[in-house]
């Protein structure tokens, strides 16, 4: 036995070893039939021997089982994201106000890796858990299939405890390999690498992860306490050592000229690299200075990220066509001549509305500018008035709703023309749709083709008829075999359990967003409850405003929305709410509602299980010591955060005293 645990170790080594040397160094030792042959001598002996299978067996890059969705999770900080600078303008502007504030600084300067944010968690040296940003909260769990991306070490080279974020994404080639194969499958192509790498991560199949060739590059750490370094250099050279993959192409400069000339070099050569990167990531490096700088609530003032301008081209408008939303809104698409403009080939762009239409006098038969905002959503700029063909009319909207026939009405102080029809076929698809979408009642596999094919069959008119759906009913459809029948039937099944905040959201009902609905559903508990409130009760909740609660009430007052409910109720579809109230935490008044900074190194406790204990009191832990700050805990070695609370006079503990305070609570 002795031996074959040797073995693994070794194979453990040697594995780790050549995957750092291929996918983080660049610099392969050995050819890949020999990492192939180790990599199946391992997977053999795990087969014979399932105990000398580990989490961080080099043969979880291959992907493990399949998951039945990822599971929510808390980010222990939250994962904040950047503000933008468009120009030279605003970048001075950046940096005048930074050495307002703290005098000169030095700047590192970063490529802006365009894939998505991940956070890696390593324990005694071992990733453990990875997630994504998810809504900067909380994110999704999606350690597997990250365990599959090769550049992710599964262990680093010294036992420590801590997080770093970076962004996974897909390198170029990855991307080309993959959407040729999907065209050859005549499968719908990814539109850019970074839409393949987030399809990829959210594959709820490991296996299928590890086939798409993501890599990451790490750019923070996101608790310094087991690091020594001092300024964002020195922890992105301390990354390195330990074997994580960064971005070897930063710069430290010394002011913003050199910040210019980095942008400037970037700008001209971000083509000749082997990834996407949609701008430069400016930070002030010197990691006390940032703490100084602090944070606002979405970003930190210590960074920005400058966008490159989109790209624009020019192509010619075929045509507009209408398309009616789930709340009756028009909205014009461009049809263009398909053109490549920033990585995709785009034929469709959004006009917004009728206003901007005729403000920039855009015309079907015109040449017209186009770009992508944000560098995703394709959007017409304006036309080219010197190309414009002599019979070429101004665009007038139409006069009557393209689906239903019904007139089209322009709601006062709005830009919008609106059907007002509520029997309008085209509407109710659109409710239909929202109803199954992620954050409603998300069911998986009831697409928007789907959604359509179920209605123009007659078998789904309200949202309720999705519950009465038969095998007898889906089978006869196209595209529809007898195991995708199977998983249809099975999601809509499981959606029935959702907490009562998805069915509120999915019902539509105006001016309801998911945030209010989880406010609604936390307060009355139960769609019982809710039918019975009354529009001035639900002003009164902090949250919710006057259109809303109108817009509440006078739904749930209606006949047709009674049955429905109903209907729904009759298929079991639950209408209670299943979350944790934030009323129900008892907590203790010593810590309900303070704001606690944990900072330096706890001997007794991990700071998780610290956070968990705090949070259980009904406290708010958060990361940067502030005025508000009630109470910083302060383990060893704690820095500029406990050089902060002294400024503001904040109350400090040391470990020792929170301990006894525990004690005393809960012992
Ligand atoms: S630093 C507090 N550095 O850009 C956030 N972000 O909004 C600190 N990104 O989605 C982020 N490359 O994932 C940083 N070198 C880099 C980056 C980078 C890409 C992404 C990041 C986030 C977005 C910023």
């Amino acid at each position: 036995m002795e031996n074959i645990q040797q073995r693994v170790n070794e194979l453990h080594d040697l594995l780790n070893q050549y995957s750092y040397e291929y996918y983080v160094q660049d610099n392969p030792s050995v050819p890949d039939s020999e990492y192939d042959k180790l990599l199946r001598e391992l997977i053999d002996i795990e087969e014979a021997h399932p105990e000398y299978k580990t989490a961080d067996s080099p043969t979880v890059r291959v992907g493990g089982e399949a998951q039945s969705s990822f599971e929510k999770v808390d980010h222990d900080t939250p994962m904040l994201s950047l503000g933008n600078a468009f120009n030279e303008e605003e970048l001075r502007r950046f940096d005048a106000r930074i050495r307002e504030q703290i005098g000169q600084v030095e700047y590192m300067c970063e490529l802006k890796i365009d894939g998505l944010a991940v956070s890696l968690k390593y324990v005694d040296g071992r990733f453990v858990q990875g997630l994504t940003r998810g809504n900067g909260t909380t994110g999704e769990d999606i350690t597997e299939n990250l365990r599959t991306i090769h550049a992710i070490p599964l262990k680093i080279k010294e036992p420590l405890n801590f997080e770093v974020r970076g962004e996974a994404y897909m390198p170029r080639s990855s991307f080309m390999a993959l959407n040729e194969e999907k065209e050859k499958n005549e499968e719908q192509p990814f539109a850019n690498p970074r839409n393949a790498a987030a399809g990829s991560l959210r594959q709820l199949d490991p296996k299928l992860a590890a086939k798409r060739k993501l890599s990451v590059f790490l750019y923070s750490v996101n608790d310094f306490t087991d690091f020594e370094a001092t300024t964002q250099s020195g922890a992105l050279d301390e990354l390195d050592r330990l074997g994580f993959k960064t971005n070897h192409e930063r710069e430290r400069v010394a002011d913003i000229e050199g910040v210019l000339e980095y942008i400037k070099k970037w700008t001209e050569q971000r083509e000749n690299l082997p990834y996407d990167i949609d701008g430069i990531v400016i930070k002030v490096n010197d990691l006390e200075q940032q703490d100084e700088m602090g944070y606002t609530q979405k970003s930190p003032r210590w960074a920005i990220a400058y966008k490159f301008p989109a790209e624009e081209v020019i192509t010619k408008l075929q045509d507009i066509e209408l398309s009616i939303g789930r709340t009756g809104v028009v909205t014009p698409t461009a049809i263009l001549d398909p053109v490549r403009v920033a990585g995709t080939t785009v034929s469709r762009a959004s006009l917004h509305n009728e206003d901007l239409i005729k403000e920039r006098d855009i015309r079907i038969g015109d040449s017209v500018v186009v770009k992508k905002a944000g560098d995703i959503i394709p959007e017409v700029v304006r036309s080219v008035i010197d190309r414009r063909p002599e019979d070429a009319v101004p665009y007038h909207m139409p006069t009557h709703c393209p689906s239903c026939g019904h007139e089209l009405v322009r709601i006062e102080g709005e830009v919008a023309l609106r059907c007002i029809n509520p029997q309008c076929q085209a509407q109710l698809v659109e409710g239909l749709i929202h109803f199954v979408s992620r954050q409603a009642m998300n069911i998986d596999g009831l697409g928007t083709k789907i959604i359509q094919q179920l209605y123009h069959n007659h078998l789904i008119k309200d949202v309720a008829d999705i519950f009465y759906l038969t095998k007898d009913d889906l089978l006869p459809l196209e595209r529809m075999g007898a195991k995708k029948v199977d998983n249809l039937l099975n999601a809509i099944e499981m959606s029935k359990s959702n907490s009562l905040e998805h069915l509120l959201f999915g019902l539509g009902i105006r001016h309801l967003g998911a945030k209010a609905s989880q406010v609604l559903a936390e307060k009355y508990e139960t769609m019982d409850r809710l039918l019975e409130v009354t529009e001035e009760e639900l002003v009164s909740i902090h949250d919710i405003g006057d259109k809303l609660a109108q817009s509440v009430v006078t739904y749930l007052e209606n006949e047709d929305i009674k049955e429905l409910i109903e209907k729904l109720k009759h298929k079991n579809v639950n209408m209670k709410y299943k979350g944790v109230k934030s009323s129900e935490i008892e907590g203790h008044p010593d810590f309900k509602d303070k704001t606690i900074v944990l900072t330096g190194k706890l001997q007794q406790m991990t700071r998780k299980e610290a956070t968990a204990w705090l949070e259980m009191q009904g406290a708010k832990v958060t990361s940067s010591v502030t005025k508000s700050t009630d109470i910083v805990i302060a383990g060893e070695d704690a820095g500029s955060k406990l050089t902060k609370a002294e400024k503001f006079g904040t109350t400090v503990w040391t470990e020792d005293q929170f301990v006894a305070k525990q004690n005393e609570i809960s012992g």
